[in-house]
C-alpha cells in the first residue's frame, strides 16, 4: 500500500473507483445524443435508472409540496430507523403492492437507500472475515456495500454457465449452496449470509415461492441468514405481451418473500426494498429492510443515524405512497413502459440472433455478445465494451464486476432512456452487429 495521509482504509478507498464504467458514463454524458441537436451524441444505458414515469410523479410531488404545510416535527430528530409516520406510510405501501401480506412498521428500519440497508444488514449480522454467497452474476456494488465497513465478503456463487440455462429463471438449487458452504468451510470462513435479488439484477430473473421456502428452510436448519432483495419487486415485465409471449410459457406470478417469512416466522429471514428503482428516484435515497429479528431491529435502531433519511423527504413521501389509488395506477403505467421497451429490446435481439436471458423485470436486457471479442479474457470484453463506444456511441454495463466466469456478456438499462431513443441505441447495435458480421 502506498504511503499517503489516510488510513490503510481511506488509501485503499481512495485507489478504488466504484465502478469500471463511470468514466465512460461521464464522456458520454458531455456529449449526449439530442435528435436535433446532436443526432451523433452518445447514449449511456450503463447505470441502473429508470426515467420512464418520472415525469409523473415530479407532478404529483410538486402537488404535494404546494398544497401542505410543513410540520413541526420535520425539522428536528426523529427514530433514527425514519419516523414512525414514515414508517407507517411504507408498512401501507409495501402492503398494498409489493407483499399483499401485512407488513409492521415495527419490523422495518429505513435508511439512505438500498446501499445504505445493505451496509447496515452486513454490519449488524456478519462479523468481518464471514462470507455471504451471491448467486453469480449479481449487481457488482454489493462487494463493496458489505465488504467496506463490515468487512463481509462476496462469494459468487456459479450455477450456469449459458443463458440458456437460465431461460426458464434462476438455476440455484440446494446442491449449490451445499457445495458453496463446503467451499467455505474448507478456507476456514464462515457461510453468514445468502443475498438472493428477485427480479434479479442483471437477469431479471423471479425465485418461485417454492425456491424461496425451500432456500429458507436450508438457511434457518444452518443458522445463515438469508436476505432477499426486491429492490425491482414492482417493474415486472407482461409476459403477454404479444413480442415476447413466446420466450415464457406458464410462468407463476412474482410473489413477494415477506409471505415466507411471514409463514416461517424465523430471526434468520430478511427483506430488502428501496424506492429507487420501482419510483425511479434514486436521488431521493430512500432504502427499507424488513426482519422480525428484535434485537436486529434494536441494533438498527441505535446505529442508523449515519444513514437516516432527511425527514423532510420522509414527511413528503408519507403523502405519496398512502395516495394508494394514484400509486396502483402509476405501478401499472410504469410497469406498461418497461414492457413496451424491453419488448423493443428483445425484438432487435431477436432479429440479429442474440442471446439474452428472458426476464421477468428489473430495468435490465442480459445479453450475449460473446461472438465479437477477440479472445476469451477480461481484457478482450472490455476491449469490445469500448468499441461498442466509440463505434456506436452506445455505453453498455460490462460484465467484470458481476462475478460470472462467462465473457462476452452485458447488461443493457432500457428504461434510462425514452422509448424514441432506445430506438436509435438499438439501430446503432444492429449497425454494428452487422459491420462486425458482414
Ligand atoms: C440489486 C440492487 N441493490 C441495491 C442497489 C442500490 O440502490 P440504492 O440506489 O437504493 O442505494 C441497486 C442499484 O442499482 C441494485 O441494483
Amino acid at each position: 500500500m502506498p504511503s499517503t495521509s489516510l488510513s490503510d482504509r481511506g488509501t485503499l478507498a481512495s485507489t478504488t473507483p466504484a465502478r469500471i464504467d463511470y468514466d465512460a458514463y461521464h464522456e458520454a454524458m458531455a456529449d449526449r445524443y439530442h435528435p436535433t441537436e446532436n443526432p451523433d451524441g452518445k447514449l449511456p444505458l450503463n447505470i441502473a435508472e429508470n426515467r420512464l414515469s418520472w415525469h409523473e410523479l415530479k407532478a404529483r410531488i410538486e402537488s404535494i409540496t404546494s398544497e401542505r404545510e410543513i410540520p413541526e416535527w420535520v425539522a428536528g430528530y426523529t427514530s433514527a430507523r425514519g419516523a414512525l409516520t414514515f414508517r407507517k406510510a411504507v408498512a401501507r405501501f409495501l402492503t398494498a403492492h409489493l407483499t399483499g401480506c401485512t407488513i409492521d412498521p415495527d419490523h422495518l428500519g429505513v435508511s439512505a437507500g438500498a446501499t445504505s440497508v445493505i451496509e447496515m444488514t452486513s454490519f449488524i449480522l456478519g462479523e468481518a472475515g464471514d462470507v455471504a454467497v451471491i448467486p453469480a452474476p449479481c449487481y457488482p456494488v454489493y462487494r463493496q456495500d458489505m465488504a467496506a465497513f463490515a468487512g463481509v465478503e462476496r462469494y459468487d456463487l456459479v450455477t450456469h454457465h449459458e443463458l440458456s440455462e437460465i431461460a426458464r429463471g434462476p438455476a440455484l438449487t440446494i446442491t449449490h449452496l451445499e457445495d458453496a458452504r463446503r467451499e467455505i468451510q474448507a478456507s476456514g470462513r464462515r457461510f453468514r449470509m445468502l443475498v438472493l435479488t428477485t427480479p434479479d439484477n442483471p437477469t431479471g430473473g423471479i425465485y418461485s415461492t417454492g425456491q424461496l421456502s425451500e432456500m429458507a428452510d436450508w438457511c434457518i436448519e444452518r443458522e445463515i441468514h438469508l436476505v432477499v432483495n426486491e429492490i425491482y419487486g414492482l417493474s415486472l415485465i407482461d409476459t403477454s405481451h404479444p413480442g415476447i409471449a413466446g420466450d415464457y410459457g406458464d410462468v407463476e406470478p412474482f410473489h413477494s418473500f415477506a409471505n415466507v417469512m411471514a409463514d416461517k416466522q424465523s430471526d434468520y429471514l430478511h427483506l430488502w426494498y428501496a424506492l429507487s428503482k420501482d419510483l425511479g428516484i434514486s436521488g431521493f435515497r430512500v432504502g427499507v429492510v424488513h426482519s422480525r429479528n428484535a434485537p436486529f431491529i434494536r441494533a438498527y435502531q441505535n446505529l442508523n443515524l449515519t444513514h437516516s433519511v432527511s425527514n423532510h423527504t420522509q414527511w413528503l413521501l408519507s403523502h405519496l405512497l398512502t395516495d394508494a389509488e394514484f400509486m396502483a395506477g402509476y405501478i401499472a403505467r410504469n410497469q406498461r413502459r418497461l414492457t413496451n421497451s424491453y419488448a423493443l429490446v428483445v425484438d432487435c435481439l431477436k432479429r440479429l440472433d442474440i442471446a439474452y436471458a428472458p426476464s421477468r423485470g428489473s430495468l435490465f436486457a442480459w445479453i450475449d455478445l460473446s461472438e465479437f471479442m477477440e479472445g476469451d479474457s477480461e481484457a478482450d470484453e472490455l476491449t469490445l465494451w469500448r468499441e461498442i463506444f466509440e463505434e456506436a456511441g452506445v455505453v453498455l454495463t460490462p460484465g467484470p464486476g458481476f462475478g460470472h466466469p462467462k465473457r462476452g456478456l452485458f447488461r443493457v438499462v432500457y428504461p434510462c432512456v425514452t422509448l424514441e431513443e432506445l430506438r436509435v441505441v438499438m439501430e446503432r447495435i444492429e449497425t454494428f452487429v452487422e459491420s462486425r458480421r458482414g
